[in-house]
């Protein structure tokens, strides 16, 4: 999937992902993980959940929790989300409780809930984790989603190329519906609610909302136009909600614990915590649940610094939220706090989460051609600007790295760029233009010394 050779292995992944499961301290407060609370890689079933308070929002809402307190009405739901500030964890950051509040509750037919697994974008690693050891979490929070806009029909669409986690993700649904948590007349409560897993197509675009509808039609995985959106034409054209899992994954706690509390684990406007998938260059690479607003210092302390720091190598740059986001060089991100306004504040994007680390023996030039190979690759070719533009991209920057660079050709990079951004019908070719742009704005000394003296100003580069 990715060209940027950042991942490290599954086996590490899990180490730091059970590794997070502890309170972390924030502003003097503690805070415990909402997402990876507990987990160890083993305990993944329905019983093992339950025991961490699992399916107790669900029983909140329906009045079923033994409390005696009356169930919850829809628009409370929405309230509470609404209240906490959760952002969509899927790339863009749009608030759940507003888009969710966008739903026709008239509606007389059909309505959807559809939850993105697709995961692509290179760096981004969080969401097949969540599934595959907390696979009872994004049921519960697509259930309550379901009770929230009035579907009773939900679908997870789950990357193609990761099997064992699609297995790993029916499992938990067959324990769930043999509990009672899914199906008719769930908990006796009168709801309904059917989920089922979609094996994705592997295909990058198919994150994309509408493409990702159009694929698990059975058509080719191509972005519609928009408006209209989703929540009036979305899966089979009914209104249909899409939210990223993670951004599912965060909706029990919420549900137990009030709106006000999860937005008090982060920052205005940033509710709650946030996994980041942090790569490259550092010691411990591994998924980090953190509160929204901890400083990236901190976040690479957690991920144990640069690797090799005793050897010299030192921080040089970083692209904040996921391939797609602009890069930041090291001065600017060690200032920085994670969270969507701060990052946007620094002139990037908390995107996915996926935090890129690149120490000083990596050549920016060599990073941006295989970033550009991989949109070229991606791009699924509907729109023209994105489907010549990722092309031209990666050839003028493959001559730049090869030695045959001209001098106009940075201008040339920011024309092409230009003419690709805001120009598609999805942001593919802005995922494509921006990074181009911020390499070339924050080095731009390297790819002149690329174009002038044919060789890298980097002395170590792989
Ligand atoms: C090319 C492209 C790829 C995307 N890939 C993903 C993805 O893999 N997962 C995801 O949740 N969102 C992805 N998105 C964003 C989705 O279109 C959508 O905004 C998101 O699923 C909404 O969920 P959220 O509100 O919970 O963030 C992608 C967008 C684009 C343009």
């Amino acid at each position: 999937m990715s060209t940027m050779n950042t991942s490290p292995s599954a086996a590490n992944f899990l180490s730091q992902f059970a590794a997070t499961g502890v309170e972390t301290s924030f502003h003097g407060r503690h805070i415990n993980p909402q997402i990876m609370a507990g987990l160890d890689g083993k305990n993944w079933s329905l019983k093992d959940y339950e025991a961490r308070g699992g399916y107790a929002a669900l029983k909140k809402i329906l009045g079923k929790d033994g409390s005696g307190s009356e169930p919850l009405t829809q628009d409370q739901v929405i309230a509470t989300l609404k209240e906490s500030a959760l952002r969509g964890r899927g790339g863009a950051g749009f608030p759940t409780g507003l888009k969710w509040s966008f739903m026709p509750k008239t509606f007389p037919g059909q309505k959807y809930i559809v939850c993105n697994s697709d995961e692509g974008e290179p760096g981004t690693c969080k969401d097949r984790d969540i599934l595959q050891y907390n696979p009872h979490i994004v049921i519960e929070g697509m259930i309550i989603a379901g009770f929230s806009i009035g579907a009773s029909v939900g679908y997870n669409y789950i990357h193609g190329e990761i099997f064992a986690t699609y297995d790993r993700f029916e499992a938990a649904l067959e324990e769930a519906r043999a509990a009672g948590y899914l199906g008719d007349n769930i908990l006796g409560s009168g709801l309904n609610f059917q989920l089922h897993a979609f094996h994705g197509f592997g295909a990058y675009i198919c994150g994309e909302e509408t493409a990702l509808l159009e694929s698990l039609e059975g058509k080719k995985g191509q972005p519609r136009f928009k408006p209209p959106f989703p929540a009036s034409f979305g899966l089979y054209g009914k209104p249909t909600t899409i939210n990223n899992t993670e951004t599912f994954a965060a909706v029990p706690w919420i549900i137990r614990n009030g709106g006000e509390a999860y937005l008090e684990c982060g920052k205005p406007n940033n509710g709650g915590t946030k996994i980041f998938s942090i790569s490259g260059d550092v010691a411990r690479p591994g998924n980090y649940e953190i509160p929204m607003g901890t400083p990236f210092s901190k976040l690479l302390e957690l991920a144990g610094g640069i690797r090799d720091a005793d050897k010299g190598r030192t921080l040089k740059a970083v692209i904040p939220g996921g391939s797609s986001m602009p890069v930041l060089p090291a001065d600017i991100m060690m200032a920085t706090d994670m969270d969507y306004d701060s990052i946007a504040k620094a002139g990037s994007m908390l995107g996915s989460g996926a935090v890129i680390v690149m120490d000083d023996t990596r050549c920016m030039v060599k990073s941006m051609l295989r970033l550009s190979y991989f949109y070229m690759h991606e791009s699924c070719g509907q729109c023209t600007p994105c489907r010549e533009g990722t092309g031209w991209l990666w050839r003028v920057i493959n001559r730049i790295e090869h030695g045959e660079g001209r001098p106009e050709d940075l201008d040339l990079l920011n024309s092409v760029a230009d003419n690709i951004q805001g120009r598609t019908i999805c942001a593919l070719g802005d995922a494509a233009a921006m990074p181009m742009r911020a390499f070339i704005k924050h080095f731009r000394s390297e790819f002149e010394h690329h174009i002038t003296h044919k060789t890298c100003l980097v002395p170590q580069n792989d």
